[in-house]
């Protein structure tokens, strides 16, 4: 198929386009760069021995936008564009709500005029909230956001399924598929060492904090808090690892080819880990020994979040397929490499 990725420049897309071209698509790239480096494609080009064509635009440039459509036609797109850091979004809500949600809106504008009208959207656990189920599975009640960057996910999904209820209720001959991906904790990189998780600033996440502290660049690992209900006190999640994740992209370009209308899934692993396991995987894989300290819990955070993905494996036939070793292993195999980054 021919695949427009938006946001490919980033840490999931620029590992989804490889797993797109492996797997004989053919992909474009728009990205603004808002939070990532065009090194990242051409580091994508060398793994892949392929070309990928990028458009330098911003997803709220109608006309920019429309020029790519004009030249190419895509049969869907995946749409990774969007600012993703949740304490950020609290102090900037305008601009998160701006670019996630109105950016999706003229994305999808454009792509209408186009007539293309299949959309993988990246959402994320944290439409769950507090999750009412563990695992938590697909039919789990979306939960309430504490933060505007949850919220355009939640809102997001909202808009993208409503597309699909107009079209039906119309009678419209070409009515949108959307595939809906909540994604878990992302982590890893590709094995290459080339591409791969590169935040700004002090890392908000876990591992890109435990790989700064593995390489030198931080201290410590605060571990926020270890008085919650797990089997050591701290927060458990589902890691995955992000070629793992990408997989899961193009599988769900099935959903999108048996028009699936709107399908949900959860993309992990199914097992949860706390903050104390990642530590000790990690220092197990690498033989680097990551020194924390216990802090006050993360305002916001949940105590256990981990998924159900049994959906996915029966409608997609997608599983993940690495482990926590793997991907504490690949996660510091790129950051070793590029200790600071896509600087070059
Ligand atoms: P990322 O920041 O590395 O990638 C996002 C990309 O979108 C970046 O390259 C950025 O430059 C681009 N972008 C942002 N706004 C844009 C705009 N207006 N126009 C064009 N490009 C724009 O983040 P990521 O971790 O690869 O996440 C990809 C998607 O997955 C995001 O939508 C994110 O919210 C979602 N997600 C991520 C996680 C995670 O933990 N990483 C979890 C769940 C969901
Ligand atoms: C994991 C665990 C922390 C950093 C976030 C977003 C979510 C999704 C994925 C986009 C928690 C603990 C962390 C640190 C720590 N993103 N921790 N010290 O919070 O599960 O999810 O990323 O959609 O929306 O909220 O991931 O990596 O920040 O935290 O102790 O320095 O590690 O408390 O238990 P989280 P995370």
């Amino acid at each position: 198929m021919r695949i427009l990725v938006t946001g490919g420049a980033g840490f999931i897309g620029s590992h989804t386009v490889i797993s797109l071209i492996e797997n004989g698509h053919e992909v474009s790239v728009v990205d603004n760069l808002v939070n990532s480096s065009e090194i990242s494609l051409k580091r994508v080009e060398r793994i892949t021995g392929h070309k990928v064509p990028f458009h330098k635009v911003d997803i709220r440039d109608r006309e920019g936008l429309d020029k790519v459509f004009s030249a190419t036609h895509f049969d869907a797109v995946i749409h990774f564009a969007g600012l993703k850091a949740v304490g950020e979004s609290v102090l900037k809500p305008w601009e998160y709500y701006d670019n996630n949600i109105g950016g999706t809106l003229v994305l999808v504008d454009v792509m209408r005029k186009h007539g293309v009208k299949n959309i993988i959207f990246s959402s994320s656990a944290t439409v769950y909230g507090v999750p009412e189920i563990i695992p938590i599975t697909e039919e789990c009640p979306k939960g309430k956001c504490t933060n505007p960057y949850g919220q355009t996910k939640s809102m997001l999904e909202e808009i993208l399924s409503d597309l699909r209820t107009g079209d039906e209720k119309t009678g419209d001959s070409n009515p949108w598929n959307v595939v809906l991906l909540r994604y878990f904790n992302p982590i890893g990189a590709h094995k290459s060492g080339l591409i791969g998780e590169n935040p700004n600033g002090i890392p908000n996440n876990l591992m890109p904090y435990i790989t700064q502290v593995a390489v030198g660049r931080l201290d410590h690992l605060n571990v926020f808090g270890n008085d919650y209900p797990t089997h050591d006190g701290t927060g458990v999640r589902d890691y995955i690892h992000v070629v793992d994740l990408a997989e899961g992209h193009v599988k769900a370009l099935k959903a999108i080819e048996n028009k699936c209308g709107v399908a949900i899934y959860n993309l992990g692993t199914g097992t949860g880990y706390s903050v104390l396991d990642v530590v000790k995987a990690f220092e197990e894989a690498n033989g680097v020994k990551i020194p924390y300290e216990i802090k006050p819990r993360r305002p916001g955070d949940v105590a256990v979040c981990y998924s159900d993905p049994k959906k996915a494996e029966r409608e997609l036939g997608w599983k993940a397929k690495y482990d926590l070793i793997d991907m504490c292993r690949d996660s510091w195999n790129w950051q070793k490499n590029n200790p600071n980054g896509f600087e070059e």
